[in-house]
């Protein structure tokens, strides 16, 4: 019997994990430079946290978490996002108590059952931010244009940054009323999806992508003239803040969030190359949600992006990230050779060097095609016969020169080697 792995679910085989390990060493860098510190939560929460977090009419908790009763008889709920279990362990661990603002990122599994299309799985991984304890609006800029600046120091262009406000629980009533004034008038040229958004949150009719809906609510009120004088502020300097870091941006009144704990700040960075998926990285503002989840009023601001969907860009620019690491491939011809050279090797090793070889008896004609296929810059040639006379050769595979050296002197020549060839680079 042959198993296949999950439907959405997929395996990321080394070619591929090369370009994770390298997006999450880039975003590990940056966010040390703003100040941000990892957190790791379980995959695994009680339900209740998700269905009181993103909000019981959201599509994640109505119809998409993967959720099971264990032994224990617990209910619990593989995490769909990140944001409700950072908030969890920010009250849980009390880290509110200190002064300063927690500045926190994760790098790992979600898992919402989607339907599975381009773009879209049902086990993805988030890179997320959460700033919890910072009110300011410049804290909202600050993180939108780390966002930006990941996207950007991967060399990923053609993105667009989208931002909104959804006003607060002062303006947003006024601004759902007006809506459901329109929506009740063009209700008939709406699809049935449209009809049972209205009935869970009105907003998100205008995630609809039917045209007809869409043309019947070109003329519906925008939140931005509902806004409050405080949400009118809290966006004003939002922008400001962007702009004074030269970061661009489109004021995009129609973004909604899928996400119920979204309160002012809300922003999309989104890309055509997706297909149906154009969200590459969401966030926002959740003042009110750390309160929701038993702890202080403390206020929160973050986004996530989407590794695969970073990775399927980065494969579409066929841009793939450079190994620094040396690399030497041994070709030990022979018994005698192969014991001389594994103590070479782990000596190499232990300096940092990436050493490759052979197991089998191949000849030097297959073994360096092997070494110039994983990349080898030096290739050892160690035979039996140079052996006993206590030489080896190292051959540069760039330049194709190629030198005898005695075999006890050959790490430090492969490092001075390796030494030199980084500071010519
Ligand atoms: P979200 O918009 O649901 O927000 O997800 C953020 C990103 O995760 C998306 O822009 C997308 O790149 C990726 N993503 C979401 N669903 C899938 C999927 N099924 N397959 C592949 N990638 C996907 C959140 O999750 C919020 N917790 C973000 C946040 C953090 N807001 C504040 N702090």
């Amino acid at each position: 019997m042959k198993f296949s792995a999950v439907k959405g679910m997929h395996d990321v085989v080394p070619a591929e994990a090369s370009m994770w390990e390298w997006i999450e060493r880039e975003a590990r860098a940056l966010f040390a430079t703003y100040g941000f510190e990892e957190i790791r939560t379980p995959v695994l929460e009680k339900t209740a946290l998700f269905v009181r977090g993103v909000g019981a009419t959201s599509a994640i908790v109505e119809k998409e978490m993967y959720t099971f009763v264990d032994q224990g008889g617990e209910e619990l709920t593989l995490r769909p996002e990140g944001t409700a279990p950072v908030v969890r362990a920010y009250v849980e661990q009390g880290l509110y108590q200190d002064d300063q603002a927690s500045k926190l990122f994760y790098i790992g599994p979600m898992f919402r059952h989607e339907r599975p299309q381009k773009g879209r799985f049902r086990q993805f991984s988030q890179i997320g931010v959460e700033l919890l304890g910072a009110a300011h609006p410049l804290a909202d800029a600050e993180v939108i244009a780390m966002a930006v600046r990941l996207v950007a120091r991967l060399g990923i262009d053609d993105t667009r940054l989208e931002v909104n406000s959804l006003g607060c629980e002062n303006c947003r009533p006024n601004y759902q009323a007006a809506l459901g004034a329109l929506i009740a008038q063009v209700a008939s040229q709406l699809c049935d999806d449209c009809h049972r958004r209205i009935e869970k949150n009105p907003q998100r009719i205008f995630d609809c992508k039917n045209t007809t809906c869409q043309q019947a609510l070109a003329d519906a009120p925008i939140m931005q003239d509902y806004w409050c004088e405080p949400c009118h502020e809290h966006f004003s300097q939002v922008c400001a803040g962007l702009e004074a870091m030269d970061v661009p941006y489109y004021c995009n009144h129609r973004i909604v969030r899928g996400l119920d704990y979204y309160q002012r700040t809300a922003f999309e960075i989104v890309t055509n190359h997706l297909g149906a998926q154009s969200a590459l990285c969401g966030g926002g503002r959740y003042d009110g949600l750390v309160k929701e989840l038993g702890g202080p009023d403390s206020p929160g601001v973050g986004f996530a992006l989407g590794l695969e969907r970073l990775v399927m860009l980065l494969e579409e620019a066929q841009r793939r990230p450079v190994s620094r690491i040396p690399r030497v491939y041994v070709a030990a011809l022979g018994q005698a050779a192969r014991e001389q050279m594994l103590p070479v090797m782990q000596q190499l090793r232990q300096q940092g060097v990436r050493v490759e070889w052979d197991y089998e008896d191949r000849s030097l004609k297959s073994q360096m095609r092997r070494a110039d296929r994983c990349g080898a810059q030096w290739v050892v040639i160690a035979g039996d016969q140079e052996i006993a006379a206590g030489t080896v050769a190292v051959r540069n595979m760039t330049d194709k020169s190629q030198h005898d050296i005695a075999l006890g002197q050959l790490v430090t020549k492969v490092s001075e080697l390796i030494s030199l060839a980084k500071e010519t680079a």
